[in-house]
């Protein structure tokens, strides 16, 4: 039981023999030990700089006094700081001025599509396409404009809603309150179909139709039928309806009547909300192709 040096490698050996066989002394490499010593010292340095040991109630806290609490809590406050700025902003700026920021106008894009989804597309579809009994706001002449100081306060105030300021939009029951005959209010009915259509203009009922419509319907809709912010009446020329064109849903309006509800939101969503979905509903117009002059067209009535 000698170290001895092994003929074959050149190295010593440990000097322990087991059998006739002996080890050779083969250190674990340099490297190993390098890393070895790298990674203890950084320990010891993480222990003495972090927070690290748990001492049953508390723990080491570290020369560094790093606390992700405090993190956390400065993280939430500064949120809170920026979304309190932003709101402020929506409560107060001028449209305009909104309309001119990119990035309160990325934030509206995005608020606004969950405060829509919330609160009005279960009425006015997902995308504010509408459907039968609730209008789009997309396309068409708008009922009450299509500004957003506008489309704020048809929020505030809702139509036909319980506010003591709603707006009022009323259709009158021609058939069942005895105003028009049945056969006038085909006729009546036959002269929108012309004015959709101006092929169907010439037709004897159409024509027919049109002074029932001068004496009857022209106060709130307008000479022309294009409808009128003063009464809600809306464009019966356009492409867009309310109760839907098809004959018997037209029939069914002048004989019975309308009065489409729109909540007023001004109990349930703040003013920053309100500010902020009217600026979401002019966008959705804005965006629609070909009707960018929506609004244009609407002041010009
Ligand atoms: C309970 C159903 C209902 C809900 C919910 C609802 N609306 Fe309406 N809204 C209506 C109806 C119905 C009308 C049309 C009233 C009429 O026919 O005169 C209307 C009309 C409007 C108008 C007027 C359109 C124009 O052309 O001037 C706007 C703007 C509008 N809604 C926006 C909203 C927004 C934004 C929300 C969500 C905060 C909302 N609505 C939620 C039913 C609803
Ligand atoms: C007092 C004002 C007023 C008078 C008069 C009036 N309308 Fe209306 N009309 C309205 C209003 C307001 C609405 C929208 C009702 C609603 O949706 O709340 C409407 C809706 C309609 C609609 C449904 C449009 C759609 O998009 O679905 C038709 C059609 C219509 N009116 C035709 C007539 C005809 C025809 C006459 C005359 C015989 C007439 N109106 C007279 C106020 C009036």
């Amino acid at each position: 039981m000698a170290i001895e040096r092994d003929p074959v490698t050149g190295r010593l050996t440990t000097g322990h023999e087991w059998n006739g066989i002996k080890e050779l002394d083969t250190p674990v490499p340099r490297p190993v030990y390098f890393f070895l010593v790298v990674t203890t010292l950084f320990c010891i340095g993480y222990w003495l700089l972090m927070p690290a040991w748990p001492l049953g109630t508390t723990f080491t806290r570290g020369l560094l006094g790093a606390d992700e609490r405090a993190h956390v809590t400065a993280a939430v406050a500064e949120a809170a700081r920026d979304r309190a700025g932003w709101t402020a902003r929506f409560e107060r700026a001028d449209f305009a001025a909104i309309q001119a920021d990119p990035r309160l106008m990325a934030i509206m894009r995005e608020t606004g599509r969950t405060l829509f989804g919330d609160n009005c597309a279960m009425c006015h579809g997902r995308d504010g396409a509408g459907g039968p009994g609730f209008p789009s706001l997309r396309r068409g002449t708008p009922l009450w404009g299509a500004a957003p100081e506008e489309i704020a306060e048809t929020l505030r105030v809702g139509i036909n809603s319980t506010h003591p300021e709603s707006r009022v939009a009323q259709m009158p029951a021609f058939g069942r309150d005895g105003i028009l005959k049945r056969a006038e209010i085909e006729a009546v009915a036959a002269y929108l179909r012309g004015l959709a259509d101006p092929r169907l203009a010439a037709a004897p009922d159409a024509v027919a139709g049109a002074e029932l419509f001068a004496g009857n319907c022209a106060a709130c809709h307008g000479a022309d039928g294009r409808g009128s912010r003063e009464t809600g009446a809306p464009d019966l020329a356009d492409e867009t309806w309310i109760y839907g064109d098809g004959a018997q849903a037209v029939f069914n309006t002048i004989w019975n009547g309308r009065q489409g509800q729109m909540p007023s939101w001004e109990a349930r969503l703040a003013l920053w909300e309100r500010r902020l979905l009217a600026l979401y509903v002019a966008d959705l117009r804005a965006q629609e192709p070909g009707s960018a002059q929506g609004s244009a067209q609407g002041s010009t009535r």
